[in-house]
C-alpha cells in the first residue's frame, strides 16, 4: 500500500483548524514557576546519597523513566517532521508540538534535582545512553505514525498524571498533573487528525489502527533497564496492561466511534472486529498477568 501523503495533505486544514483551537486552549506555563529552587544544594560539597531521597523506589523510577522518555525527544521530532511536506500546516505543528514537548524534561529533571529524588551521575548515564540508542519509528507511513500518537500521547498523559499521584509530593504533584495537561492538548490535536482522516479515508484508518494497536510499544523501552523500571511502574499502578486496555485502548476506539463506521471495505470490517475485542482481550491478558503475580506474593 502507498503511504497515506495524500491523505495527510487532505486534511491539512483540518491540521491548521486544530493547531488553532489548540493555541487559544493550551496556556502558557513556566517550569521556574513551580520548582522549589530554594531547597537546591550544592552536589560538590553535598553528594548525592539515596537516603536523601523523599518519594517512594517506584515513583522515583517511573520519574525517571518518564523524563529519560521525554529526552528522546530529538527522534520523536524526526520521525513527524521528516513525514511532514515543507510550507504544510502539520510542518508548523511539528515545530511548536517539539518546544511544548522539551519543557517536559526540563521540568522533571529540575524537580529531580532539586528534591534530589535521583542519583544525578546515573540520570545523565542513562539519558546518554538513551539518545545514543535514539528511537526509530515502528511506523514509516503518516497514518500510521497519527495513529500511533493519539495513542501515544493518551499514554503518556496518564502515566505523567499516575506518577504524579503516587508520589505523595506536593511540588511532584502539580509539575505531573501540567505535564499531563500538555499530553491531553497534544492527544486532543491527534485524535482529531485521525478523526478528519476517518471522514475520507475509513476503511485505510482501521486496517492501520489495527495494525499500529496490536503492535504497540512505548518508545520508553529503548531506556536502561526498561523491563525493571516498567515493573516497578506497573507495581505502583502508574501504567500496566490493564491500564493500556482500559484508559488508553478502549478510549481512543471509543472516541472514534469506530462500531459506527459506514461504508467500509471488507478487509477494514474484519479488522474492526478485531479492533473493538481488544480491548476485553487485553484485559484477559492482564488479569492472567494479575493472578500470576498474586500468586507468586502468596506462595
Ligand atoms: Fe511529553
Ligand atoms: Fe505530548
Amino acid at each position: 500500500m502507498d503511504a497515506h501523503y495524500e491523505l495527510l495533505a487532505a486534511v491539512d486544514g483540518d491540521i491548521e483548524r486544530l493547531m488553532a483551537d489548540h493555541l487559544e486552549k493550551r496556556p502558557d506555563w513556566y517550569a521556574h514557576d513551580l520548582i522549589r529552587w530554594e531547597e537546591g544544594r550544592n552536589f560538590v560539597d553535598e553528594p548525592w546519597d539515596e537516603s536523601q531521597c523523599t518519594v517512594s523506589p517506584e515513583v522515583r523510577e517511573a520519574l525517571v523513566l518518564n523524563l529519560l522518555t521525554e529526552d528522546n525527544l530529538p527522534f520523536y521530532h524526526y520521525a513527524i517532521a521528516s513525514r511532514a511536506p515543507e510550507g504544510s500546516a502539520i510542518a508548523r505543528w511539528t515545530r511548536r508540538w517539539t518546544a511544548e514537548e522539551g519543557q517536559h524534561a526540563i521540568v522533571i529533571r529540575d524537580y529531580l534535582m532539586i528534591s534530589r529524588n535521583c542519583d544525578p551521575v546515573k540520570l545523565e548515564d542513562d539519558r546518554v545512553a538513551t539518545v545514543t540508542k535514539g528511537w526509530d519509528s515502528p511506523w514509516d507511513d503518516p497514518l500510521d505514525i497519527f495513529v500511533y500518537t493519539s495513542a501515544q500521547e493518551l499514554a503518556t498523559r496518564v502515566s505523567h498524571r499516575n506518577t504524579g499521584i503516587k508520589a505523595d509530593d506536593e511540588v511532584a504533584y502539580e509539575i505531573m498533573k501540567r505535564v499531563a495537561a500538555d499530553e491531553n492538548y497534544h492527544y486532543i490535536f491527534y485524535k482529531g487528525v485521525i478523526s478528519a482522516m476517518l471522514k475520507l479515508d475509513p476503511s485505510a484508518c482501521i486496517q492501520s489502527m489495527r495494525k499500529v494497536y496490536e503492535n504497540f510499544n512505548m518508545p520508553g523501552t529503548v531506556v536502561p533497564r526498561f523491563r525493571r523500571r516498567a515493573a516497578m511502574a506497573a507495581r505502583a499502578e502508574i501504567y500496566d496492561l490493564r491500564i493500556h486496555a482500559e484508559k488508553i485502548i478502549a478510549p481512543v476506539l471509543r472516541e472514534w466511534k469506530i462500531d459506527q463506521l459506514e461504508g467500509l471495505t471488507p478487509e477494514a470490517d474484519e479488522d474492526r472486529e478485531a479492533l473493538l475485542a481488544m480491548p476485553g482481550r487485553l484485559v484477559e491478558r492482564a488479569e492472567k498477568l494479575e493472578r500470576r503475580a498474586a500468586s507468586k506474593i502468596g506462595a
